[in-house]
């Protein structure tokens, strides 16, 4: 079994990132010493995966940031490819997991976003939500999960870890029987 963690910041009114795709007001809340994990969560994992949507940031950028973990970028799309440890893929998500597994890599950090995590989501495929909410109310933007019709499911609540920032942290699991 491979462990989906989605962990994402979030704005208060459920936003990853403005309308016009910005993640810029993240860095208003940056804290010397808080990195709520990330640096945890990255190291214990043994994939990334993310939407192409994501993946255009460090497109941007020009530089990838994770050379030593494989990553999969969801696309149907023939993107540049910045690092060797990267592969393109317009396989489904479940198909994805079914490889990973193959391998023996046994924990992926979901790094979004909404729409990707929606596909993930409709497929049961994650396993731990941790969603850092950030104290700010965006209006409008790219919502956590993108709109889906897979219906109410219930989660387990794990932990909510406030920060110095005014960020708090949630962690929810899937509840066994969902
Ligand atoms: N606040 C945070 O922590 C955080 C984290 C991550 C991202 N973000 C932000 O969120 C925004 C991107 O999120 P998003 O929801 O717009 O896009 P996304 O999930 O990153 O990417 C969606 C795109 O991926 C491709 N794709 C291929 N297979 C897919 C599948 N099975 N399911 C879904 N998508 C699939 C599709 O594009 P093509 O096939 O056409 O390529 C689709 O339009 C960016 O602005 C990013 O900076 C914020």
């Amino acid at each position: 079994m491979v462990e989906v963690v989605y962990y994402v910041a979030s704005s208060l009114d459920g936003y990853i990132a403005t309308s016009d795709g910005s993640v810029e007001w993240l860095s208003r809340f940056h804290t010397a010493g808080e990195d709520h994990g990330a640096g945890e969560l990255e190291s214990s994992v043994d994939a990334l995966l993310l939407g192409s949507h994501t993946y255009e940031f460090a497109l941007k950028l020009g530089q990838w940031p994770s050379p030593n973990t494989p990553s999969w970028v969801f696309t149907h799309r023939d993107l540049p490819i910045l690092d060797p440890s990267i592969t393109l893929t317009s396989q489904n998500p479940g198909e994805v997991i079914g490889l990973l597994a193959a391998r023996g890599l046994g924990r992926a950090w979901l790094m979004g976003g909404g729409k990707l995590a929606a596909s993930f989501h409709a497929e049961a495929l994650i396993s731990r939500y941790i969603i850092s909410i950030f104290p700010i109310l965006l209006g409008s933007g790219v919502p956590v999960f993108a709109p889906h019709s897979s219906g109410a499911d219930e989660l387990r609540f794990i932990s909510a870890t406030p920060f110095k920032s005014g960020i708090i942290q949630l962690t929810y699991e899937q509840a066994p029987n969902a």
